[in-house]
């Protein structure tokens, strides 16, 4: 089985993510950066993933300009979809929903919201400044869930 996983990030949260999943996933797993290197066709592989981070309310431009130019392949593959978000349920499962076109989003075999990271000391002064005064953010904190990251490789893994 060969996987590929296309992701987006912007501080670094999904790459982190991304090496957990890719440690979980069976078989020959290529990973793609999109938001600094070409992203490769998905043609070639049996399984894709696609995720990014959400910021405003949205996902990457590049991973949604990716999923629209190759829309009717991903249709033919075994599809995971997740994304990193800090908003609580019920708004983060909507972001995941709304993030996706809707074909895509019922096709995939698995959809997840992985959590979330705040790492201050890299963050951009105005994200900063959008932190502190709408979320009230003033410290790094990290929520990832390896434990939704774990059950979306074994679905990966073992779903049909
Ligand atoms: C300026 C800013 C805006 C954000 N907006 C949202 C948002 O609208 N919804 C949400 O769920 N999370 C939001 N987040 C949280 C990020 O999605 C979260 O920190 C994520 O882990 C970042 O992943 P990355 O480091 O891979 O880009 C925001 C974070 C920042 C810094």
């Amino acid at each position: 089985m060969k996987t590929l996983i296309i992701y987006t990030t912007k501080y670094g949260c999904v790459e982190k993510a991304v090496n957990i999943l890719k440690s979980k996933i069976e078989g020959d797993v290529s990973v793609a950066n999109i938001t600094r290197e070409k992203a490769p066709g998905p043609e070639p592989f049996d399984n894709i993933i696609l995720g990014g981070s959400i910021y405003v309310g949205k996902i990457q431009k590049a991973l949604t300009k990716y999923i629209d130019a190759n829309l009717r392949t991903l249709l033919s593959k075994k599809v995971g979809l997740f994304i990193c978000a800090a908003q609580p349920e019920p708004v983060c499962t909507k972001e995941l929903e709304d993030n996706f076109p809707v074909e895509l989003y019922e096709h995939a075999v698995v959809k997840e919201v992985f959590g979330h990271e705040y790492r201050l000391e890299k963050v951009s002064f105005i994200h900063k400044m959008i932190l502190r005064k709408v979320a009230g953010v003033t410290e790094s904190a990290s929520a990832l869930s390896e434990e939704k990251i774990g059950n979306f490789a074994e679905t990966m893994n073992y779903s049909g």
